[in-house]
């Protein structure tokens, strides 16, 4: 099979769906149900329609474009990845996974190649944590790993619910019925930019997931006591930005104390109530991710940052309350799609090396519901979630022409 990837194409589509944002160029912000986020979604859902395939959504907004086999009753072969883009990122995280997907769909077809078994292309909804403070929701859905009342509950920073902005986005319908029963695919595949500096380093074309890390979130609120920055005694003071700053170094302290690479902790928000410069901070909220490819390591991990939390708090007489937001467990991927992708780079005449994911994925979530696999391509030294992320139409045609040789292996 002749497959022919055209990547400048792919590059001038995400360059386009760059335009959906609500950052100055080359920034993106695109979050989840806000206008920006639904005008990229009418994008991608039309160049699917362009395409041939069968578009249609699940109440949770995640958004599946189906290229029929020639044996439709067969559980499909699905790739795909995200479009939302956390505040101030740039255009390749997910994107590359969905639009990839979709160039490797229409490639295989400009081959002549037929599938036996039908490959979807799913979109799926938040990947990024941004507005709900979880990530992996539609995935987390899908896998019945979220469950659907509670889902329905979370809020945004204003305090609306996830229930009612999915409505007022278009997605309607009982918001159980997007868990999907395991096996309902034969395998996922994921395509995605690395977010690392490895593959670029070492001069390899595309890298094979076999793993991905367990991340974890907590939310964090220490009440303190405020009051007159200069009236107020230093001797008197329970400062609830100082008890946040200490809890902040005490994660660094932990995450560092594993001895382990594949351990991080990052404070990502810190938020100052009232955020006045002549005023003791008396409320302060934090957002703690830890991960670890070791599920156990990071667990105790966690529960060293508590045991920091209740030290801290019982020193400086401020209320520290925590919240687990998630603490999901890390996941293998399936050996017969690694195998899958490693022969496709092997025919594809690239070059290959394995790796973990350190990053989590909405595949973390399909594993439980599929074979699963990833494919990770070069991002120019390893930058994401900031405006100069870049991979190349050159790494993006790789790894999109890699994707259709699995997709058409595994859909034969
Ligand atoms: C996904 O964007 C992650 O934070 O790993
Ligand atoms: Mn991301
Ligand atoms: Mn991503």
């Amino acid at each position: 099979m002749n497959i022919r990837v055209d990547g400048e194409r792919v590059a001038a589509e995400l360059a386009t769906l760059a335009t959906y944002s609500d950052a100055e160029p080359p920034a993106v912000t695109r979050v989840v149900f806000t206008q920006t986020d639904l005008e990229a979604r009418r994008y991608f859902t039309g160049l699917c329609a362009d395409a041939g395939l069968q578009v249609r959504a699940d109440p949770a907004g995640n958004t599946f474009a189906r290229w029929p086999g020639t044996d439709a009753a067969l559980p499909a072969v699905a790739t795909g990845s995200h479009i939302d883009a956390i505040p101030n990122a740039g255009r390749y995280d997910g994107t590359v996974g969905v639009f990839g997907g979709l160039e490797a769909i229409r490639a295989l077809g400009r081959a002549g190649y037929r599938p036996r078994r039908s490959i979807e292309l799913i979109q799926f909804t938040s990947e990024e944590p941004t507005r709900f403070g979880i990530g992996c929701l539609g995935s987390r859905l899908m896998a019945g790993a979220l469950d659907a009342a509670a889902a329905a509950r979370l809020t945004d920073g204003e305090g609306r619910s996830l229930d009612q902005c999915r409505r007022d986005a278009g997605f309607t319908g009982a918001l159980d019925s997007v868990r999907l029963n395991t096996g309902a695919y034969a395998a996922f595949v994921e395509l995605h930019i690395e977010q690392g500096p490895l593959l670029e380093r070492d001069g390899v074309d595309v890298g094979i997931v076999t793993a991905i890390a367990a991340p974890a979130g907590l939310r964090v609120a220490i009440a303190g006591e405020g009051g007159h920055a200069g009236a107020m005694l230093m001797p008197d003071r329970h400062d609830a930005f100082l008890a946040g700053a200490e809890l902040a170094l005490a994660v660094e302290r932990a995450a560092r104390s594993t001895g382990s690479v594949d351990t991080v902790g990052t404070v990502g928000v810190c938020e100052v109530f009232p955020g006045a410069v002549n005023s003791v901070p008396s409320r302060t909220r934090l957002e703690i991710d830890v991960r670890d490819i070791d599920g156990e390591r990071r667990d105790r991990v966690l529960a060293e940052i508590a045991a920091a939390a209740d030290a801290i708090a019982a020193r400086r007489g401020v209320r520290i309350s925590r919240e687990v937001v998630n603490a999901d467990p890390p996941a293998r991927c399936a050996p017969a799609v690694v195998e899958a992708l490693t022969r496709a780079a092997a025919g594809a005449g690239v070059r290959q090396q394995a790796m973990i994911s350190r990053a989590y994925h909405d595949s973390l979530f399909m594993s439980r519901l599929a074979p699963t696999a990833m494919l990770f391509i070069p991002c120019r030294g390893g930058v994401s979630h900031r405006p100069d992320e870049y991979a190349s139409p050159a790494a993006i045609a790789i790894g999109v022409a890699v994707l259709a040789r699995a997709l058409a292996d595994l859909s034969a």
